[in-house]
C-alpha cells in the first residue's frame, strides 16, 4: 500500500482540479457483463509466412526447435499471451480450401496454388491435425472457417464429423485411421468468409439462403452438439448486411455474426508501417476509434431482432493495414509493428471490453508475420511486437466482469481535426482485483486523468506501462526488446480517487486491490 501524506493529498487534489478535463468515472456497482476471453482471439491464415515459415517450419527443421513442425518459441509466446480463439485457415483462403487435401500421409497430399495470396504453391503439409494439435499446445480454442465459396455442403458436414464425432462414422473412422483417436470437439465454425467479396461476391439476400442451407446440415435439429456457427458479416459500415442477416436467419440457427474492420488510411495509398507522419498516425487512430461507432450501430441492429443478445457480434478480423515492407512480396502482407500498432490494440480492446454484452469474440489479423502481427519471425529469430505486449498486459481482463465507465477526455488535435485523447476500460476479476486500462493516443501531450470509482474501495495500486521514445519505434531482429512493458509509478490513489499521469502515446494497465 502506498502511504500518502496530508501534503501529498492536498497536492494531488490541486493537481486533480487542474486536470479535470480528463475524468473517468467508474461505477463498480453496475457490473453485469463478462469480458469474454475469446475477445483475445487471433487469426492464422495460409497467407505469406503466417503458416509456412511462420508457425510451421516442418518437423525436419534442424535449426528451429519445434513440436511436430510448429516452432516451440511461438507455442510458448502464444501460451503466455492466453489466446482466446485461433481462426484458421482463412480469410479469403478459407473459401478455396478443401480440407481433405490436408489429411493423411504428408507425402501423399496434393499440392495447391494459393490463388489469393501471392499465387504460391503449397504442399498441404499443414492441415487439420496439425492445426488442431497446435491449438492444444498453445491452449487456444480452435475456430475453423468453413468453405462455402468453392466447397460443398457435404464437404463441410464431413469436416464437422471428422473433427467432432467420437462415435462410429465414416469420417471419425478416417480420423482414427489418420492417427487421432479422440475427437477434438471444435465448437466455433465460420460459415464462409467475406461472402460479399473474396468469399463469392454474394449479395446479402443470397448469402442468407446459403447460410441457412449450410447451417442446417452442420447440426441436427436441436444443435445438440452445441456448435457455434458464425455467419459471414459486414464489411465495416455495411449495416444493410447485418440487417439482412439478422432479419432472415432465425436466432436458433446462428450463434455469431461477424464484422471485419481494418484501420487503413486509404486502400490505394496505405502508407508505410514505420516511417509514417503524424497526419498518417492520426488518420489510422481515427479509423481504429471508428470501431466504437461500428460496434454500437451493428449491435443496435442486432438488438432489434435479438433483444436477448443470444447472438454474438464476432469481430473476427481487425487491425492496422499498411504497405508491405519494401522488397517483400506484395501478396504476403508483411509489415512491421510500431507504437502506433500498440495504440490501435489498446483502444480497440477497450472498445470491445466496453461492449462486452454483444462483442463476445474477436480475432486480430494476424498472429504471425502478416498485417498487425503479434509475432514476427526471420529464420531462427523471433520477436514479440508492441501489439503482443499490449495484448499480454490486457489479458488480466479475460473472463472478468466489465465495470461500466464514462470518459470525459481532452482532444488530440491535428490540423482541423480532433479525436478523444484518452480511452479506458475496467473490470473486476474473480479474486476481487480491479484492472483499469488506459490509453493516451496524443502524439505529443501527456494527459492527467482523474479516475473516480464508486461502489468499491481499494488500498493498493500497481501498474505497467508500454511506451517508447517515438511513435515510429519498433522491435527489430537486432533489437528485439526495444519496446517492452515496464513498471508504472505514475498513478496515485487517495480514498477512491486515482490521479494518473499518462505520457504521450502510452498504454497503461493498473491493478487495484
Ligand atoms: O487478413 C487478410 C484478408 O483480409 C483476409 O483473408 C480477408 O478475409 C480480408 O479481406
Amino acid at each position: 500500500m502506498k502511504k500518502i501524506t496530508i501534503a501529498a493529498t492536498m497536492f494531488l487534489a490541486a493537481s486533480a482540479l487542474q486536470a479535470q478535463q480528463n475524468v473517468v468515472t467508474i461505477n463498480a456497482k453496475d457490473a453485469k457483463h463478462t469480458i469474454s476471453k475469446n475477445i483475445y482471439g487471433h487469426f492464422a491464415e495460409h497467407l505469406g509466412s503466417c503458416i509456412y515459415n511462420g508457425f510451421y517450419v516442418g518437423d525436419t527443421s534442424k535449426t528451429i526447435a519445434n513440436t511436430n513442425g510448429v516452432r516451440n518459441d511461438i507455442i510458448d509466446a502464444l501460451k503466455k499471451l492466453k489466446v482466446g480463439t485461433l481462426r484458421w485457415p482463412g480469410g479469403c483462403f478459407a473459401d478455396t480450401y478443401h480440407w481433405k487435401d490436408g489429411i493423411g500421409p504428408k507425402d501423399k497430399r496434393p499440392a495447391i496454388v494459393n490463388k489469393w495470396w501471392g499465387g504460391v504453391t503449397e504442399d498441404n503439409s499443414f492441415g487439420t491435425h496439425d492445426f488442431l494439435n497446435m491449438c492444444e499446445k498453445i491452449e487456444a480454442t480452435p475456430y475453423l472457417a468453413g468453405n462455402i465459396g468453392s466447397g460443398t455442403v457435404q464437404e463441410l458436414i464431413d469436416w464437422v464429423q471428422y473433427v467432432n464425432y467420437d462415435t462410429k462414422s465414416p469420417m471419425s473412422d478416417l480420423r482414427k485411421a489418420n492417427g487421432r483417436e479422440k475427437a477434438w470437439n471444435v465448437k466455433y465454425w465460420g460459415v464462409g468468409n467475406e461472402a460479399w467479396g473474396c468469399g463469392g461476391n454474394m449479395v446479402p439476400e443470397y448469402y442468407v439462403n446459403e447460410y441457412r442451407k449450410y447451417a442446417t446440415f452442420m447440426t441436427d435439429w436441436t444443435n445438440s452438439d452445441k456448435i457455434f456457427r458464425i455467419a459471414s458479416g459486414s464489411n465495416s459500415a455495411d449495416y444493410h448486411w447485418t440487417e439482412t442477416v439478422m432479419k432472415n436467419i432465425p436466432t436458433n440457427m446462428v450463434e455469431g455474426v461477424a464484422l471485419h474492420h481494418y484501420s487503413v488510411i486509404d486502400w490505394g495509398a496505405k502508407g508505410p508501417s514505420t516511417t509514417f507522419t503524424e497526419q498518417q498516425y492520426f488518420t489510422i487512430m481515427k479509423r481504429a476509434l471508428f470501431m466504437d461507432t461500428l460496434v454500437t450501430k451493428h449491435a443496435a441492429i442486432m438488438d432489434k431482432y435479438d433483444p436477448q443478445k443470444k447472438v454474438a457480434l464476432v469481430v473476427d478480423e481487425w487491425g492496422g493495414w499498411y504497405e508491405v515492407e519494401p522488397g517483400t512480396n506484395p501478396g504476403f502482407l508483411y509489415q512491421q509493428n510500431t507504437m502506433r500498432d500498440a495504440m490501435i490494440a489498446g483502444v480497440t480492446l477497450n472498445i470491445f471490453h466496453n461492449h462486452a454484452d454483444r462483442v463476445r469474440m474477436a480475432n486480430l489479423a494476424q498472429a504471425v508475420n502478416v498485417l498487425q502481427a503479434v509475432i514476427l519471425t526471420n529464420k531462427e529469430k523471433m520477436i514479440l511486437t508492441p501489439t503482443y505486449h499490449v495484448m499480454e498486459m490486457y489479458n488480466v481482463h479475460q473472463d472478468a466482469t466489465m465495470l461500466p465507465l464514462q470518459i470525459k477526455s481532452n482532444d488530440y488535435v491535428v490540423g482541423k481535426e480532433k479525436l478523444k485523447a484518452v480511452s479506458a476500460s475496467a473490470s473486476k476479476n474473480k479474486d476481487g482485483v480491479t484492472h483499469i486500462s488506459l490509453v493516451n493516443i496524443d502524439a505529443a501531450k501527456a494527459q492527467e486523468v482523474v479516475i473516480n470509482i464508486s461502489g468499491a474501495s481499494y488500498t493498493n495500486i500497481t501498474g505497467r506501462i508500454l511506451t517508447s521514445k517515438t511513435l515510429q519505434d519498433y522491435n527489430s531482429f537486432n533489437n528485439p526488446a526495444a519496446i517492452t512493458p515496464e513498471i508504472f509509478n505514475g498513478a496515485k490513489l487517495t480514498a477512491n480517487t486515482l490521479l494518473v499521469k499518462l505520457p504521450p502515446f502510452a498504454v497503461v494497465v493498473l491493478a487495484l486491490k
